[in-house]
């Protein structure tokens, strides 16, 4: 019998890369970061090692350092919070003034922001709380409001995580009848209810302060609904798709691939980031080995953006 070689092209790392087929690039790369008031602020957050929270001079520093950087995604944590979350939508609240010191001195560099409440509000939900209840559409026209002071302080994309139903076409009517029609959105579309959002919620102080987030953000045994929340966002006018988190949700980043043409972005959450470092044990070689794996994966999958705390390391690696 005659043996099939396929390890005929695995022999060495020239051949290997020459017939490789994906490649993570610098492009693909959006960094979050975590903004807050004051200045000379740079606490690492401890449930997430490697990642501050920074106040506006510092994150300026930040993004100066990291060269290659195409794009971010900015949340914002407030001084005081309240039961609508209105510190969210001020003009010289702590987002929109970080929005404005970023484009003055890097014109060129996209930036998007997270639109939602659940970083502003006391009940730490992404809604408007009635009875317990968090209800929606009360809370379309605060997504809205927020999206456009970001819109006004120079945004470049919007991008709505409360799973309100409605959220995308609010905000797109807004930012057209007030001339912002350039500024896009990129929807969270198919944001599954996880486990894995647990070291961000302690970044953001996000818990929900009673109950969960299981009547908006999705359930992890479906993925047909991912598609629909995908479509319906499509329709509503979302620029961009995304799919939230990434690693145990590469069938539907795969599924939104081949079904939609819109630019996919997929969401390597902090669980995601934190496992790795904790498995990584400090060792920065396997941190890149486990962290390169995930990410070519997720781009693999389809993604063509990725949000990723190692953001900033990966443009080292790639440089
Ligand atoms: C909610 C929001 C969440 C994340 C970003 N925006 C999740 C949540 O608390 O439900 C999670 C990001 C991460 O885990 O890295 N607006």
């Amino acid at each position: 019998m005659q043996v099939t070689r396929l390890r005929r092209l695995r022999q060495n790392s020239d051949l290997r890369d020459w017939i490789s087929q994906t490649r993570l690039g610098p492009k693909d790369i959006v960094l979050p970061y975590f903004v807050l008031e004051g200045k000379r602020v740079k606490k690492e957050i401890k449930s997430m090692p490697g990642v501050y929270h920074l106040s506006v001079d510092n994150l300026l520093k930040d993004i100066r350092e990291a060269k290659g950087l195409r794009s971010i995604l900015l949340f914002g944590i407030p001084r005081t919070k309240d039961e609508t979350g209105s510190q969210a939508y001020r003009d010289d609240g702590v987002v929109q003034n970080a929005i404005k010191a970023i484009k003055r001195e890097f014109g060129k560099l996209i930036v998007i922001t997270d639109v939602c409440l659940c970083g502003y509000t006391t009940h730490g939900h992404c809604g408007i709380v009635k009875d317990k209840k968090i209800v929606n559409d009360e809370a379309l026209n605060l997504l809205a409001k927020i999206a456009f002071s970001h819109a006004q302080a120079g945004a470049d994309f919007v991008a709505p995580s409360a799973m309100m139903d409605g959220q995308v076409k609010a905000i797109r009517e807004i930012l057209d009848e007030n001339r912002f029609s350039d500024t896009g959105i990129l929807a969270y579309s198919a944001k599954y209810a996880s486990s894995f959002y647990g070291p961000f919620r302690e970044a953001l102080d996000s818990h929900p302060q009673f109950g969960d987030r299981k009547s908006y953000q999705m359930d992890y045994r479906n993925s047909g609904e991912a598609l629909r929340e995908i479509k319906q966002d499509i329709n509503e006018g979302a620029d961009i798709v995304m799919v939230k988190p990434a690693l145990a949700y590469l069938d539907i980043i795969y599924r939104a691939k081949q079904k939609f043409n819109v630019p996919i972005a997929a969401y390597n959450v902090s669980g995601e980031y934190s496992m790795i470092k904790k498995l990584a044990g400090g060792d920065k070689t396997k941190e890149k080995e486990l962290a390169s794996e995930v990410l070519t994966s997720i781009k693999r999958a389809g993604a063509d953006l990725i949000i990723s705390y190692f953001g900033k390391e990966v443009l080292r690696w790639l440089a």
